[in-house]
């Protein structure tokens, strides 16, 4: 292992990643685990060279204060216990150390080396991967997404072609982006890569349903059911790689720590399919990921994407799903997206599309009446997704991507800007 490693236990703290981000901006990797971890599954961990015993207002599980393995205390590793009155190590700090202090116990308690950095995490999770897949394969759901992405690439760095990827175009996907995943995964990384063009069968399954809760179970089942049919043309698959990282398991809740909303990352496969998870970004948040991504050699673009609902432009082309308004929300998003890369605007804001309402207004094209879709931009910022701003685009922007969209893009002949903040507006439509 090229790394050292500071556990962080999580004893009811809310400041975990406070501290982890603290020790890995010191240049030394953290990982947090839950306070129950047992001694033995800790010493699998490699090249631990102190533990924080990280307490806080969570601390009471069922009327009981939670504390580690008896055995963790014997084991002979430096230990820092914060806001944990109870522990049985002499280091103790009633509040969350200040730099130095946490500095002091990384470099001179456990004496860990400051050699954290992608290129060593990299080579780290490499070596883990293979100890833990042997010859088996890898079986991976590749939406072209930031975190699957990544994951993909880093399964190709450390097994091969023993990673097998599926990737489902369900037709609802922003223009050339199956094909931009199949360009780098396949042609340039050499992945082994089944790719799936289901578009007939999600269409033909939305066909004539317009209320958005129904659309998105379709659209979730069917993705399922797709994967699931793939998988089982496979054989000898052991386990199934997962695009996982920090803020998921968090959000999903722990025992100390309370759910903010479920995530399926592959979206609740079948139990009968029982593989064992490869996860190895669980560990980094969403700006290692990224460099992670970058370090592995993947393109910029694909690594800084903006956030794209699951569901796809399934979402934005609002009621029942027709070909014809489908087409006007990819063409006149790609327009948009183009427009903001030009304008420097993708670096700045944090996520742009076009939605399609089910309705059509009165225009007048060619001296003629016509009778033609309206095409909605949505420009946002926010910084967690719960709450949003709209983006204050620049008028002479905003004219330049309508006379765009009204020239090239066919059935529309009306360009609206949703002023909406969030709350009330959600940042999607449906
Ligand atoms: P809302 O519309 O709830 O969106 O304000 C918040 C953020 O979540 C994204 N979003 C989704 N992402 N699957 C996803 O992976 C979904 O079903 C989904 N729905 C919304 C949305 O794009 C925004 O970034």
């Amino acid at each position: 292992m090229k790394q050292d490693m500071i556990v962080i236990l999580d004893l009811g703290s809310t400041e975990n990643t406070t501290i982890a981000r603290m020790i890995r901006d010191m240049g030394v990797y953290s990982e947090i685990h839950p306070h129950d971890i047992t001694f033995q599954d800790l010493e699998k961990l490699q090249n631990v060279k102190g533990i924080v015993l990280n307490g806080g207002e969570n601390r009471m599980v069922d009327g009981a204060a939670v504390d580690i393995d008896p055995a963790l205390y014997g084991a002979g590793y430096p230990m820092l216990a914060v806001d944990h009155p109870t522990a049985q190590c002499e280091k103790k700090l009633e509040n969350l150390p200040d730099e130095a202090a946490l500095r002091e116990f990384v470099f001179e308690t456990c004496k860990a080396q400051a050699n954290w950095n992608m290129k060593n995490f990299i080579e780290d999770q490499v070596e883990l991967i293979r100890q833990q897949v042997g010859d088996k394969k890898v079986l991976l759901a590749l939406s072209g997404g930031v975190d699957s992405s990544v994951v993909a690439a880093m399964l190709i760095r450390a097994i091969g072609k023993q990673l097998v990827c599926v990737h489902v175009n369900h037709g609802l996907m922003r223009k050339n982006e199956s094909e931009s995943v199949v360009e780098v995964f396949q042609n340039q990384l050499h992945a082994n890569l089944i790719y799936v063009d289901a578009t007939e069968r999600f269409l033909g399954k939305l066909a004539g349903v317009a209320d958005p809760e129904q659309k998105r179970k379709i659209i979730g089942s069917e993705f399922i059911r797709v994967f699931e049919e793939e998988a089982r043309k496979l054989e000898g698959i052991e386990f199934l790689g997962q695009g996982t990282i920090y803020p998921d398991i968090i959000e999903s809740g722990t025992k100390t720590a309370k759910m903010v909303k479920s995530h399926h990352n592959v979206g609740g496969l079948p139990e009968d399919l029982q593989f064992a998870l490869v996860e190895p970004l669980k560990q980094l948040f969403k700006d290692e990921v990224r460099a992670c991504g970058l370090e592995l050699g993947l393109p910029a673009a694909m690594v800084y994407r903006q956030p794209f609902p699951g569901p796809g432009l399934g979402v934005r082309c609002l009621g029942a799903i027709t070909r014809d308004r489908l087409e006007a929300v990819r063409e006149s998003d790609a327009i948009l997206r183009e427009e903001f890369e030009k304008a420097g605007l993708n670096k700045k804001v944090w996520q742009y599309f076009t939605v399609v309402p089910d309705f059509k207004s009165v225009g007048v094209k060619n001296n003629a009446r016509c009778f033609e879709y309206l095409v909605i931009i949505r420009a946002i910022n926010t910084v967690d997704a719960m709450t949003a701003t709209i983006e204050k685009i620049d008028w002479e922007i905003l004219e330049r991507i309508t006379n765009r969209i009204l020239a090239e893009v066919e059935n529309v002949n009306r360009v609206c800007y949703d002023m909406s903040p969030k709350p009330p507006a959600t940042i999607e439509f449906e």
